[in-house]
Parts: C-alpha cells; structure tokens; sequence
C-alpha cells in the first residue's frame, strides 16, 4: 500500500538512499535538509533543519497540508564529531546533541498527535552500534545514539495501543558522507596521538563500510512487514557478531575486545 514518508537527512547517504528506493516503490516520499537541494531527485526535498522546532513545524505543516497524514517517519538526520573527549567543548556537545537526539525527539513530538489521530504509524529510529558500545574517540555521538535508544525503548511503553509502531535500526559501518561531513576536535590533550591512531582504523572501517543501499533494502522491508522486529542491526557481519558478545562475555572482557580493535 502506497505511504506517505518523511525522511530526514535525505540529501546524502542512507537518507537519500532511502528516499530513492521508497519513491521508485511508490511511496509518496518527502525528504529534507538543511539547505535547498538542486539536483533532480524521485522525491520532493523540504528545507528543515532538525535543530530548530520552528523548521521541523513549518516542513511536517507543508506535508500534513498536502497529504493529510503522515504514515511513516524516518529520523535520519545525523553528524558525528570526533576528538579527545575531555577537549570537547560544550558548544560541540550542544550541537551534536541537538542534532542528533534533540531533533529527532521535536520532529517525533510533531508528527505523533497526526499518527495519534490516524491511529496508525510506524516510526524509525536511526541509531547506530555506536547505541549499542561506545566507540572511542567517538565519546559524544555514542552518547547521542545511547541517548535515542533510551527515548526509543521509554517512548515504545507509551505508544501501546495507539497503532503507532517504533523501530530502531543499528547500522554497522557504510560508506556514506558521514565520514566527511564529521567535525573534528583537533584540540591536544592526554590522548592526541591514541586519537590520531585510532582515526585512521575508524576511517578505514567507514571507508570500506558496506553500501548503504543496504540500509535502504532493510527500511523498505520493515515498512512493509505488518509486525516489524524492536530492533534491527546491519552491517558486516563481525560487526553484528560484537553485539552478541558483549551479551555474552563479561564488559571488562567486551571492553577490551573494542581496545584490541582500535589498537589502544
Ligand atoms: N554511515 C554510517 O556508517 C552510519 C552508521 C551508523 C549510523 N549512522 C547514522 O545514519 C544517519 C545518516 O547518516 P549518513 O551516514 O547517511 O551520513 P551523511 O551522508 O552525512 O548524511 C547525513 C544527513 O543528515 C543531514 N543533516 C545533518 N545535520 C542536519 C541538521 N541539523 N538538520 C537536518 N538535517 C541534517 C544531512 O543533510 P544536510 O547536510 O544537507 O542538511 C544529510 O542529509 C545518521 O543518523 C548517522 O548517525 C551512519
């Protein structure tokens, strides 16, 4: 059956991605970004950047107006920093925290009362393995991602019975613009050079990441699948094997496997 969409962060990656496929199935697909995008694409782009509540209303009023519903939403939108935790500035922690979980929560807060009075929707939540253990030198968007599963898992109890269904996907590494759009915190401290060691496996791992065309697949099934799963992760597969070991093995021994893995 033919949904109406709204994807964030649709200008690049699995966004984007996303946005194509859904459309190429017949889906009426709204995708957004910050700024206004030229190139021709399968759907319509809406200008909304997340960090502000004033931009997330005006773009989820144009789509209500058109549409009259809004069956699915797709919480994309994401940046990552990198960088000595402890030389992070706040105005860095703000930002990311703004983007990536406060942004998701007011676009969530806007579409909800529309799914509430439909009695139906489906809602996916962008997280990452990043929700799931900690990447070093990635201290901040892990803690965003920590931060969306606790609100996705708390806000799942109060959607009981509303018709209103919410997923969480966990994405191992893929080769997005992810990589090039992080900002970096190049400020010195204790673990400068443990940093730019360890950037350079955190790259190579992005770089050589699996094709988000994938991701894309696996949104398109979970749409169409009327008892979708809590959770789902993707990736490589040593990637998706690391999170059944850390529920397996001890944090201290999980703990030092991610060490092992980052050459720390
Ligand atoms: N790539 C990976 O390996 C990976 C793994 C796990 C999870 N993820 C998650 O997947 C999501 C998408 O990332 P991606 O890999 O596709 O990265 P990407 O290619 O850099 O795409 C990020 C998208 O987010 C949008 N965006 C950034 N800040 C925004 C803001 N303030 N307001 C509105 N839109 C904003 C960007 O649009 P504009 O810049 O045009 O506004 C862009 O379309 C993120 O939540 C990321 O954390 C990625």
């Amino acid at each position: 059956m033919k949904k109406v969409v709204l994807i964030t962060g649709a200008s690049s990656g699995f966004g984007k991605q996303i946005a194509t496929l859904l459309s190429q199935e017949g889906h009426q697909v709204y995708g957004t970004s910050r700024k206004t995008v030229n190139e021709k694409l399968p759907y319509q782009m809406l200008v909304m950047d997340v960090t502000s509540s004033e931009s997330i209303k005006k773009a989820v009023e144009t789509v209500y107006k058109k549409e009259n519903r809004i069956d699915v939403l797709v919480n994309n939108a994401g940046m990552g920093i990198a960088g000595e935790t402890e030389m992070t500035t706040e105005a860095e922690i703000h930002k990311i925290f703004d983007t990536n979980f406060f942004g998701m929560v007011n676009l969530t807060h806007e579409v909800l009362p529309i799914m509430r009075k439909q009695k139906e929707g489906l809602i996916i939540n962008m997280s990452s393995l990043a929700g799931i253990f900690s990447i070093p030198f990635q201290t901040f968007y892990s803690a965003t991602k920590f931060a969306i599963e606790g609100y996705s898992q708390g806000l799942r109890f109060e959607l009981q019975g509303s018709g209103i269904k919410l997923v969480l996907v966990n994405p191992g590494d893929y080769k997005t613009g992810f990589t090039g759009s992080r900002i970096f915190n190049e400020r010195m401290g204790e673990n400068y050079e443990k940093f730019k060691d360890c950037l350079k496996i955190i790259e190579k791992d992005e770089t050589g990441g699996a094709d988000p065309k994938k991701v894309a697949e696996l949104i398109s099934k979970i749409i169409r699948n009327p008892n979708p799963k809590h959770r789902y992760l993707t990736g490589k597969f040593d990637q998706k094997l690391a999170v059944t070991v850390k529920n397996i093995v001890s944090p201290k021994m999980f703990f030092g496997i991610i060490k092992g893995h980052y050459g720390m």
